[in-house]
């Protein structure tokens, strides 16, 4: 391998041209840093600072004895979705009933249109103040509010103008499918904070604060994959951590919101700098409309109005006028109830099912998925159940760091007949 430089930039530009020309490729393992450092008559650290920057720019990482090893920048993590022609039964989709969701098109019909042109103001003034007399009670100090194309996209770009590649954040483990993989695409270092039956642990986020993490991106209520939603008091408790770090970036994203059986807790300090609480419409109208509300200290907001608004990016008008009409409608608060009452009727009848087979779930869980924790052998049960027709996600694709062993199974539109002969057969496995 012909890596030459005398110093750490031209060591680590000389590895990226290497890479454009195919003269290294992922999985290729960099020679170990003495070794280089004795080649080219330099430093060990001087190989090592290189070594380092190959590593917090995404280009490699780094795996034990293994050394610094060259990334597949186009390996993408898992994602959310129902298996294409799966002839199993999806119970790993992730996604809500379509029973549930309001008909959009009769929303869409239900006003004129009137057309908007460029510099028109980009949120819809009846959508926002529908949005601040919803969120008010739940932000610490004045707020801006903004449109964003779903939450991953708001978190996205909100760590987009806050953090540089490299910087660490910190995160839920097990952590939402989509926050491992943006995180992964922004090149930004996931600390995994531990989350258990009240949500993220108090001193793991505090270590994580210590080790540098610049954000914090955390779920209040039906975490995404366990289920779990922050008690009032671990609410006070997370708050009055973060308050001793006002300028880390803190992002609640409360996505499960209008739906959750759950009281809101807000984990956002009084002293809060940067802040964002970001509402999605993915779960009460359906992951299709692609928007989500998202409120703000006023400098994050005024960034993001910059990365949203110069002439081309806003939330189109005509799904802003969707969302006002789907939300505001008597109907479709009906049927948000009736969806609500749903999801924890059939989260319960698994849940039930399960113990009756001597088989725990995490505990008063939330949201459209159901955890079974499974401290060793979930990758072997959930191959053992598509072997007999499910389809389950095991903990593997939410770990960040350590293991997050268990099933992540979806519950939205699971049957009673379902759950009784799902319970069983993994009882009959885990025996
Ligand atoms: C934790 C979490 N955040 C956000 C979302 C929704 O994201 P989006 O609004 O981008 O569809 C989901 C969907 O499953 C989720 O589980």
């Amino acid at each position: 391998m012909n890596i030459q430089g005398k110093t750490a930039s031209e060591i680590f530009e000389c590895v990226r041209s290497m890479i454009q020309a195919r003269q290294l490729r992922a999985g290729d393992s960099l020679p170990p840093v003495r070794e280089l450092a004795v080649a080219l008559g330099v430093n060990r650290n001087t190989v090592a600072s290189a070594y380092r920057r190959l590593v917090t720019s995404g280009i490699a990482f780094t795996q034990g004895r293994l050394g610094t090893i060259i990334r597949d920048p186009w390996r993408g993590g898992e994602q959310e979705g129902a298996a294409a022609e799966t002839p199993l039964v999806d119970l790993a989709d992730g996604n809500p009933n379509p029973a549930w969701l309001p008909d959009l098109g009769a929303a869409l019909g239900a006003r004129p249109y009137q057309p908007r042109l460029y510099g028109a103001p980009t949120v819809n003034p009846t959508l926002e103040s529908h949005v601040r007399r919803w969120f008010a009670p739940d932000c610490p100090t004045p707020f801006e509010v903004d449109l964003t194309h779903g939450a991953v996209d708001a978190i996205e770009r909100l760590l987009a103008l806050e953090l540089m590649a490299g910087d660490p954040v910190a995160v839920e483990t097990p952590c939402f499918l989509s926050s491992i993989n943006l995180l992964r695409n922004a090149r930004l270092r996931a600390l995994g904070v531990p989350v258990d039956g009240e949500g993220m642990q108090v001193e793991a986020l505090e270590a994580a604060l210590a080790q540098g993490a610049r954000a914090v991106i955390l779920t209040p209520r039906a975490h995404n994959p366990t289920g779990c939603s922050l008690s009032g008091k671990r609410a006070r408790a997370l708050s009055r951590v973060l308050a001793r770090h006002p300028n880390v970036l803190v992002i609640v994203d409360d996505h499960f919101s209008l739906l959750s059986k759950h009281d809101y807790h807000s984990v956002l300090p009084r002293n809060a700098g940067r802040w964002a609480l970001v509402r999605s419409f993915s779960k009460l109208l359906g992951p299709d409309i692609r928007v989500a509300a998202v409120a703000s200290d006023a400098s994050s907001a005024r960034q993001l109005r910059q990365r949203l608004a110069p002439g081309t990016n806003w939330v189109s008008h005509l799904l802003q006028d969707v969302v006002e009409a789907a939300v505001t409608d008597p109907d479709n608060i009906r049927l948000l109830e009736g969806a609500r009452a749903d999801y924890v009727r059939r989260r319960q009848a698994l849940e039930a099912a399960l113990l009756a087979e001597g088989i725990a779930c995490a505990g008063d869980g939330d949201g459209l998925n159901l955890w079974v924790p499974m401290p060793a052998g979930d990758r072997e049960a959930a191959q053992a159940l598509a072997r007999v027709g499910w389809l389950v996600r095991h903990g593997d694709a939410f770990a960040l760091g350590a293991p997050a062993g268990g099933l992540r199974i979806t519950t939205a539109r699971i049957e009673p007949e379902q759950c009784r002969r799902l319970a069983a057969d993994l009882a009959r496995i885990l025996a």
